[in-house]
């Protein structure tokens, strides 16, 4: 027994961890082969003194190594947490790491801006659909089937899955909406005039890319419809549009020009804000930078979305904003905004 005792007293406090003391213990006090057990069960042979005796020692023995035990597994877990603590151990004062920011797009700032401007001047934002049929797109804006005028916009068409059943005089046929124009025939169609609208987006057309052609782009369309209106509060609207944007005095100019919808119809052109329309490269040294078409809404587009004729005029206009943005930030090639690369975008 006095070996067992140094055994114990040695090894239990030598237990480098818990595994290791969990064998121990099976070795002194195991139900089965442990030291101290088989002491014990080996009283019955012994004579009735001794028996006493030993039985005594033997519990005492067992109540010292349950202590050492105790005392090692309390050691033990201490370094444990010890070394959680300084494994896990965190300095909360120290910085963080920085969480990179992403930011708006060049275009989608401008766009917020356009629509900013046009709010104050009573201009609400509406939005139509980027898939478009036929009608909306071109017969509704007068712009007929086998019409040459057709050939201003390079289309991409979509193959319809399913054929209307009911006949249709207006073609559903699918495609890819080569400008902002139909948003104006949607707005009308179910709104009576006054009309005060921008739509802002996306458009296609079907096109070799250069620096300032891409097949897509975006546009911001305005329509204005009221009695009385005419190409004075147009040229107000706009004159006013471009100074607000562009922080600046500026002047334009309206150039006759010809879109189906329109009647006049025009071409707008705002003094270069490079040079102050002395002549420089980016206007080609003619003081002029063609912004944008517009024109007054013809009457065949009041007659396409049921407006009585001649009750009201308008004025309908469509601004590239790829150009605008291009303008604002002095953007060399269009094709950089859909690049993707970040050291492009990270300038905005
Ligand atoms: N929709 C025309 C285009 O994309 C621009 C325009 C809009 C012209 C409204 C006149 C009036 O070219």
């Amino acid at each position: 027994m006095a070996k067992i005792e140094k055994a114990a007293k040695e090894e239990v406090l030598a237990a480098k961890n818990l595994d290791e003391l969990n064998e121990l213990k099976i070795k002194f006090l195991g139900r089965e082969r442990g030291a101290l057990t088989s002491v014990l069960r080996n009283l019955k042979n012994l004579q009735p003194e001794e028996r006493k005796t030993t039985g005594e020692n033997a519990n005492r023995l067992r109540e010292l190594v349950e202590e050492l035990f105790e005392k090692r597994l309390k050691e033990l877990k201490k370094t444990e947490f010890d070394s959680v603590l300084k494994k896990e151990w965190l300095d909360v004062t120290r910085p963080g790491a920085k969480k990179e920011r992403g930011g708006l797009h060049p275009i989608t700032q401008i766009r917020n801006e356009v629509e900013r401007i046009f709010g104050s001047m009573g201009f609400g934002v509406v939005e139509g659909p980027e898939v478009e049929t036929e009608w909306y797109n071109f017969d509704a804006l007068n712009i007929p089937k086998n019409h040459p005028s057709r050939d201003l916009w390079d289309t991409f068409w979509l193959r319809s899955s399913q054929k209307s059943q009911i006949p249709n005089p207006k073609s559903q046929r699918l495609l890819l909406r080569t400008h902002t124009s139909p948003v104006q025939i949607r707005y009308m169609q179910s709104h009576n005039s006054p009309i005060r609208i921008i739509a802002p987006g996306r458009v296609y057309r079907y096109e070799a890319t250069d620096a300032s052609h891409d097949i897509q782009f975006y546009q911001v369309e305005g329509l204005m419809v009221d009695k009385n209106i005419s190409i004075a509060n147009f040229k107000a609207v706009i004159l006013e549009f471009f100074k607000k944007l562009f922080s600046k005095d500026v002047k334009i100019r309206l150039r006759p020009s010809y879109f189906p919808f329109v009647e006049p119809g025009f071409e707008v052109d705002l003094s270069c804000i490079v040079c102050n329309a002395k002549g420089c490269s980016v206007c080609k040294k003619t003081g002029w930078l063609e912004m944008m078409g517009a024109g007054m809404v013809h009457p065949k587009v009041f007659e396409a979305v049921g407006y009585v004729p001649g009750a009201e005029q308008g004025f309908a206009f469509g601004i590239g904003l790829d150009r605008i943005t291009m303008m604002k930030y002095k953007i060399p090639d269009i094709r950089l905004f859909h690049s993707g690369d970040l050291r492009f975008l990270k300038q905005f």
